[in-house]
């Protein structure tokens, strides 16, 4: 019998738990749950003898794969795959999978959520400001992007956006204005909404010179990896331009020095919350589980990522 692990340091929704289980039953697979774990050595042990792993942001290591004796696929349930070793899996022949587009809305709502809270100051009781008719960059275009483009223009803004990677006449058919670099997207816009993967070109790429050219009250919303920012630069820019704001899930490594110095001037979440929805669990979940049987039954490689 197939046996799945779902591992999360930061659990599933009940309900998608539930959910995957149903799936799995239904294909006569076994479900071993390990949650809120605190050390790797409980993933370690728990990783032992299954077919199947289900992560979130948890870290599949290296470590990991070379206990995994039996482990044949690996789907991180969500968008973002930086948490998995896939050089590592490749070389055991385990298929690395991600579930694109499945809390994608989820993550969208909240940049928003962030954003409202904190132009009406944190709630504080101060008169604010309004989104309507403000510009908001998104960068970059993929399936967050599209979701934060349909709500922004519910709130009345200019959407522009900057993806090398999307044509403009489909950015176009959003009623988003393409622009033709990441210079003019933050030249442009009051409020830039970050939605670029963490990969080895973006790490660290957001620097001093595009944070710094942003228009007068800008907003930085980080709803990505915190590692796409170059913290010593984003400090460069707090000190600098008392006009700044950077809101981000989750918070930088340099967290301590913003708060001490800069208040009301951001907002950071204390753990990853972009996906922690009950409909963002299920969906992630539903599909990973999904994925697993339908490679383990037919050879299904839709969404293999270490290819
Ligand atoms: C993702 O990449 O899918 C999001 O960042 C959500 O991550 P999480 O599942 O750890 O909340």
């Amino acid at each position: 019998m197939n046996k799945v692990l779902i591992a999360t340091e930061k659990p599933f929704a009940p309900a998608a738990v539930e959910q995957i289980k149903q799936v799995l039953d239904k294909a006569g697979y076994q479900l071993n749950l390990l949650e809120k774990y605190t050390d790797v050595d409980e993933f370690k042990k728990a990783v032992g003898d299954v077919q199947a792993l289900i992560v979130r942001s948890d870290k599949v290591t290296r470590e990991i794969i070379e206990v995994a004796q039996n482990l044949k696929i690996v789907v991180r349930a969500g968008a973002g795959y930086d948490n998995l070793d896939l050089e590592a899996c490749s070389e055991k022949g385990i298929v690395a999978m991600n579930t694109p587009g499945q809390n994608s809305n989820a993550v969208a709502e909240l940049a928003f959520g962030m954003m409202i809270y904190h132009v009406r100051n944190h709630f504080n009781g101060t008169s604010g400001n309004e989104l309507r008719g403000k510009k908001l960059g998104i960068h970059a275009f993929g399936n967050v992007g599209k979701y934060v483009a349909a709500i922004a223009k519910g709130f009345g803004m200019i959407v522009y956006t900057y993806d090398p990677f999307v044509q403009k006449p489909e950015i176009e058919k959003h009623g988003v204005k393409a622009v033709d670099s990441a210079e003019e997207l933050y030249k442009t816009c009051q409020f830039i909404s970050l939605n670029i993967p963490a990969n080895e070109k973006t790490k660290n790429s957001i620097g001093y010179q595009l944070m710094s050219s942003m228009p007068k009250g800008a907003v930085l919303v980080n709803t990505a990896r915190k590692e796409v920012i170059n913290e010593d630069e984003l400090l460069k820019v707090f000190e600098e331009r008392p006009d700044f704001s950077y809101l981000s899930d989750v918070a930088p490594d340099c967290k301590e020095h913003i708060e001490s110095k800069y208040e009301g001037r951001y907002v950071f979440t204390a753990k990853k919350m972009g996906a922690q929805t009950a409909e963002a669990n299920i969906n992630a979940g539903i599909a990973a589980a999904t994925q697993i049987v339908n490679y383990l039954e037919k050879g299904d490689k839709t969404f293999q990522v270490n290819k």
